[in-house]
């Protein structure tokens, strides 16, 4: 297998890279149900978390992540960070790269950023903790992990997304990553909410969302990215959007008793999703929140090149 050196996105990942990921998520989700939530993986490695957009599952499991493979962890959001004094994103990174952390993960709201950074941090790995619109890795390895725990494989299965896939990051990963393991995307948007590029992917397009839940057998809900949203491609109004496009129990019946309701979070309850259904039993949204951890573990091991292999006394 290719060795990883960053982790930018689903693009630059081969088949064989994300089943490895994937399935070394797989065994280290034990060891965050365990009492004692320690493994020596990362002892002695640094890990930095550079923010530069909010987050609470994402940069939360990064931390919890190295601390529970016993890395020390460093985080730093955008308003405690020198770029507030004027200092450029470029001078921000080397300045950190030069205290020799291992891993640098980067949150942006411009796409490209981690490989742009890359290139001048010298040894340092950089992970993609979501950039723009453009990709998020751990996120759709998240999901992927969690879709594992009911389905053998990926290979032939259907995932029907809903909401603004113009914007979401998340989106771009899994059109990406559906070619690389042989599942269907089917994409379901109003005009507005589509990036001009979609049928690039080679995903199904729907604009009537009714239409598209036969045969389902995931549904994944996307938040609106409103802090994206630059141009005037809204949405008329919060109910008419909820009632074209929120899942509710009926659709949900329509999809399908076994159909599995997914979300990357934040969820906009009354919106994108009816509450009824995402507190339902056919919701794995919490799971996917405990399995971010698990990849999270899983990549910084990756890329510091160490693998899930505590011995069984090393939980202190
Ligand atoms: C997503 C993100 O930030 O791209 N959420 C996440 O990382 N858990 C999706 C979103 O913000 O809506």
């Amino acid at each position: 297998m290719r060795p990883f050196q960053h982790l930018f996105g689903i693009a630059e990942l081969d088949r064989e890279q994300i089943d490895y990921l994937v399935n070394l998520g797989h065994s280290f989700i034990d060891i965050n149900r365990r009492p004692l939530k320690k493994a020596p993986t990362l002892r002695g490695k640094t890990i930095i978390n550079l923010f530069f957009e909010n987050s609470t599952r994402t940069r939360t499991s990064f931390e919890l992540a190295g601390k529970r493979l016993s890395a020390d962890v460093i985080n730093i959001s955008a308003s405690t960070s020198a770029t507030s004094k004027g200092e450029s994103l470029l001078d921000t990174g080397m300045t950190l790269a030069a205290m020799q952390p291992h891993v640098l993960v980067i949150r942006h709201s411009v796409s490209g950023t981690c490989q742009f950074l890359a290139e001048y941090l010298g040894d340092t790995s950089v992970v993609n903790a979501g950039d723009g619109a453009h990709e998020h890795p751990t996120q759709i390895l998240t999901d992927l992990l969690t879709l594992k725990q009911t389905w053998d494989s990926m290979e032939g299965k259907i995932i029907t997304m809903v909401g603004d896939i113009a914007h979401s990051r998340v989106a771009r990963s899994h059109l990406l990553a559906a070619k690389k393991l042989g599942y269907t995307m089917r994409i379901v948007a109003p005009k507005t909410l589509l990036p001009a590029e979609i049928e690039r992917y080679g995903c199904e397009v729907y604009h009537d969302f009714d239409a598209a839940l036969p045969g389902s057998d995931a549904v994944y809900m996307l938040r609106m990215q409103t802090e994206r949203m630059t141009d005037n491609c809204s949405i008329p109004s919060i109910r008419e959007y909820h009632e074209a496009y929120g899942l509710n129990r009926k659709r949900l019946n329509a999809a399908g008793s076994d159909t599995l309701v997914l979300h990357p979070g934040p969820m906009n309850r009354g919106v994108e999703i009816a509450t009824d259904v995402a507190d339902s039993v056919n919701s794995h949204i919490l799971s996917q929140v405990e399995h971010g951890v698990a990849i999270r573990m899983a990549v910084l091991a990756a890329l510091c090149g160490g693998s899930n292999e505590q011995e069984p006394g090393d939980e202190t």
